[in-house]
């Protein structure tokens, strides 16, 4: 996994058919996403479930790009190893989600994997500063994490802040949480480089209807790249 701060987009397959998620991951593939994100939900951490490990490892030999795992659980540590077996490339656990983020991180790293930490919105910028040295990516959410579909929460000057803060380091800012044609540029010119957009990507198109997908996928890069300038 080279490192650039090129746009990437990151479909959610929280968006996708449940009933089919090898079609569905092919189609966003084909259409042009770049990483393939999926929200693991544990109903304790966050209100709502979605899938573990088992999963992950059955849908990994349909993901050509980048499987990242965003992890919506607590307690996380003892579930890494699994993620990790099941061919994540990137797993990224909330700096919410216990007391020893900075043994998770070392943990995560300890396994080969590119590690990511995710700060909710009420958590600063501040709080990713000690760790920086243990992250490849800060995920910054602008939803409060349980579901997909929600409103945009305007951000981008905790985004700012990490910008800054990360400097030359190669560490990716990821956004979650109501991508649209019409707030990603406000991140991308903040200094986001990974997109994560679940409704943003998957409404109005199907597994038979996949050019639905990849014109939103361009339309969402458009937007984020006419931002930067
Ligand atoms: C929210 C998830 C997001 C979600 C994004 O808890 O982490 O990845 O799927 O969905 P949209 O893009 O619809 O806000
Ligand atoms: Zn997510």
């Amino acid at each position: 996994m080279p490192f650039d701060r090129k746009i990437k987009i990151a479909p959610s397959i929280l968006s996708a058919d449940f009933a089919n998620f090898g079609a569905e991951i092919r189609a966003i593939e084909d259409q042009g996403a770049d990483w393939v994100h999926v929200d693991v939900m544990d109903g304790h951490f966050v209100p709502n479930l979605t899938f573990g490990p088992a999963m992950c490892k059955a849908i990994r030999p349909h993901i050509r790009t980048v499987m990242d795992v965003h992890l919506m659980i607590a307690p996380v540590d003892p579930y890494i190893a699994a993620f990790a077996e099941a061919g994540a490339d990137v797993i990224t656990a909330h700096v919410e989600a216990g007391p020893h983020i900075h043994r998770t991180l070392q943990a995560i790293r300890a396994t080969g994997k590119k590690a990511g930490l995710a700060l909710n919105p009420g958590t600063p910028a501040a709080a990713a500063e000690e760790l920086l040295d243990l992250v490849d990516l800060v995920c910054v959410m602008t939803v409060n994490p349980g579901f997909g579909g929600q409103k945009f929460l305007d951000l981008t000057d905790k985004v700012r802040t990490l910008r800054r803060m990360i400097g030359d380091r190669p560490i990716h800012i990821e956004i979650d949480g109501g991508v649209t044609t019409g707030t990603a540029p406000l991140v991308a010119a903040a200094g986001a480089d990974v997109l994560v957009a679940g409704s943003g990507v998957f409404s109005g198109g199907s597994v038979a209807n996949p050019a639905a997908y990849g014109a939103n996928i361009a339309a969402i890069r458009a937007a984020a790249e006419g931002a930067r300038g």
